[in-house]
């Protein structure tokens, strides 16, 4: 029986890499991202990796966004660990920081089916986890993360006031596979991989390129705090 998925956001696929024994069990090669499912092991432990998604921008209505959360469902999983590519809006982030979600401020509500649920933020299991990294000496932040439709990356403006509504990253992913997990009974954790640092007093342009190097150099902090997690779930 496998108890946890992983949904790889943008820049992080290396940790595909590293799943052993990996056997792909689905692919879908419509839409910007390719979809693809793979099954195999991970620090020992049987798992299941999601890569690419739908988002929100390209259709608000396509059932695809949900596509991994469905699938984890099939096959029965307990767990899903939700990764996400984010600009950081803390002014302690840096480059390829990661931060575990403990909260978020949704701004495209209106787009999801998940009316009347919350998502279920387990704070012990949180300040778990947190407590687990500082003990490997491993950078984890915990924060608020912002949702935004997309697809553009945010105005001077928009990231000051971001900033001043208490939000620590900002992406345009995760919160409709938080929704649908809680609502589901699976258990989530999510984790932004900040790519990029916004500040409202830098002009400049943010590349597709920058954000998947960036993911590429927070491999190494997030298979470790993935090898904390598994050692975590009794797969
Ligand atoms: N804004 C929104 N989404 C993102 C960003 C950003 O700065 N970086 C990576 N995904």
């Amino acid at each position: 029986m496998i108890n946890t998925g992983i949904i790889l956001g943008s820049g992080l696929h290396k940790l595909s890499e590293n799943l052993e024994n990996s056997r792909l069990i689905f692919e879908d090669l419509r839409g910007i991202h390719v979809k693809r499912v793979l099954e195999g092991f991970l620090f020992n432990k049987k798992v299941i990796l999601f890569e690419g998604r739908n988002h929100i921008y390209e259709n608000p209505s396509n059932p695809g966004i949900y596509f991994a959360v469905n699938k984890a469902l099939e096959l029965g999983l307990k767990h899903l660990v939700v990764t996400n590519a984010a600009g950081g809006l803390n002014s302690n982030f840096r480059v390829a920081d990661l931060m575990l979600i403990s909260s978020h401020i949704n701004f495209y509500s209106k787009f999801l089916q998940t009316k009347g649920y919350r998502v279920n933020y387990d704070r012990k299991y949180i300040y778990k986890l947190s407590l687990l990294a500082l003990k490997e000496n491993i950078k984890l932040h915990t924060g608020t993360y912002l949702a935004s439709p997309g697809p553009f990356y945010e105005t001077m403006k928009e990231i000051k006031l971001f900033k001043k509504i208490g939000a620590d990253s900002v992406g345009m992913s995760t919160i409709p596979e938080l929704y649908t997990s809680s609502k589901n009974k699976i258990k989530i954790t999510g984790i932004s991989c900040i790519t990029n640092i916004l500040n409202p007093d830098i002009k400049g342009e943010i590349s597709h390129l920058e954000v998947l190097e960036a993911g590429k150099k927070a491999f190494k902090n997030l298979s470790q705090i993935i090898k904390i997690i598994l050692s975590q779930n009794d797969n």
